[in-house]
């Protein structure tokens, strides 16, 4: 018979292919500042109802027992966009609190795209924030404006700056470039990054926005985008440190006037991170994915309300995160995206 302590210890969240997820990403809303649009319809989305939504409490407590019980040492915010989430800076405060089973800390970032960061990047960082990701995937800002379908690219370049002045290190910036639309924003949302000391990282379109508006031949792969890249700046690669990460990293060498710095390629569909993943994800609403890209969910909100114990939760959590699959399939002749939008699940 195993006490408590001890089976808190041997407790992971392994799967059958071998890997363990130590990386947890939480949405904390579905709902968003922006209406991008390869991941929102313009109008017309279903929201959560609140009653759905986690409680500031019980997004702690799963969080807790994935830090304290289930070998998690990394807590990603998404949304939706997490800054709309007004209890964020306490939920971070109570993330940054915990221990893990080994006595450390657990790493805290947040994926936002950047509405409303100006004002609260100097709390998130005294909240116990380590870092963020801001989405931009344009500079101009009429063509920001087209794509997020708001006119709001100067607000994201306050975000940005303001993270960077209140120490929230690194500020990486995430960018989805699509055919025909924002291919040409490459080089200058380089230029932009390099100007500032941020890392700045193109990952590929994956299917997962509004029904049909992804098609294979729209995506632009990373040998396009490093070609585009390569026409204006000498790319040297750099050596993974790590084969979990999904970034390629590739040394941007100084040029006009600017300094040198790195660049990321995240080649999501083209050459799949998926036998490396090390994350698990909760919804806004509680229920736990093992995938971005699975087809099945399972339900921790219930059993939170019903009186489990802690025990309970990190049992069924760890049991379905057995099951996560292989990998997200993209390629498979019989593919079929997840029924949420990245909106709704959490990048
Ligand atoms: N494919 C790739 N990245 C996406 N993001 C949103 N939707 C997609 C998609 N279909 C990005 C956002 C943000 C992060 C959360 O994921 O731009 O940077
Ligand atoms: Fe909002 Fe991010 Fe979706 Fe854009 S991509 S609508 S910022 S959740």
């Amino acid at each position: 018979m195993w006490g408590m302590s001890e089976t808190a210890q041997r407790l992971e969240l392994r799967d059958r292919h071998g890997r363990v997820a130590r990386d947890l990403r939480v949405s904390l809303t579905d709902r968003c500042s922006l209406r991008c649009t390869y991941c929102m319809p313009a109008d017309g989305m279903e929201w959560l109802a609140t009653a759905d939504v986690l409680s500031d409490a019980e997004v702690v407590r799963l969080i807790r027992i994935a830090v304290e019980r289930l070998g998690v040492e990394e807590v990603r915010f998404t949304g939706g966009e997490p800054l709309l989430r007004r209890s964020l800076e306490e939920i971070v405060a109570a993330t940054a609190g915990l221990r893990t089973a080994r006595g450390a800390a657990p790493a805290t970032s947040l994926t936002t795209n950047g509405l409303g960061l100006s004002r609260r990047a100097p709390g998130l960082r005294a909240a116990g924030l380590d870092r963020v990701n801001i989405s931009l995937d344009a500079i101009d800002p009429e063509r920001y404006r087209t794509i997020a379908r708001r006119d709001r690219v100067r607000d994201v370049i306050d975000g940005i700056d303001a993270a960077q002045a209140a120490g929230l290190a690194p500020v990486k910036v995430n960018t989805v470039l699509m055919r025909g639309v924002n291919e040409d924003q490459a080089v200058p949302l380089l230029r932009f990054a390099l100007a500032r000391g941020i890392q700045l990282r193109f990952i590929e379109q994956m299917p997962l926005g509004p029904r049909h508006t992804w098609d294979r031949r729209d995506f632009v792969s990373a040998p396009e985008i490093l070609a585009l890249l390569g026409a204006h700046f000498r790319l040297t690669a750099v050596a993974r440190d790590s084969v979990a990460a999904p970034a390629a990293l590739w040394r941007v060498e100084p040029a006009d006037g600017l300094p040198g710095g790195t660049v990321g390629v995240i080649a999501s569909v083209s050459r799949p991170f998926c036998a490396a993943c090390d994350r698990t994800r909760l919804t806004a609403d509680g229920q736990l994915r093992t995938c971005l890209f699975a087809r099945t969910e399972t339900d921790l909100r219930t059993p939170l309300r019903s009186g489990a114990s802690d025990e309970e939760i990190a049992l069924i959590w760890a049991e379905a995160t057995w099951a996560k699959p292989a990998g997200h399939g993209i390629d498979d002749a019989g593919f079929v995206p997840p029924d949420r939008t990245m909106s709704a699940i959490g990048g």
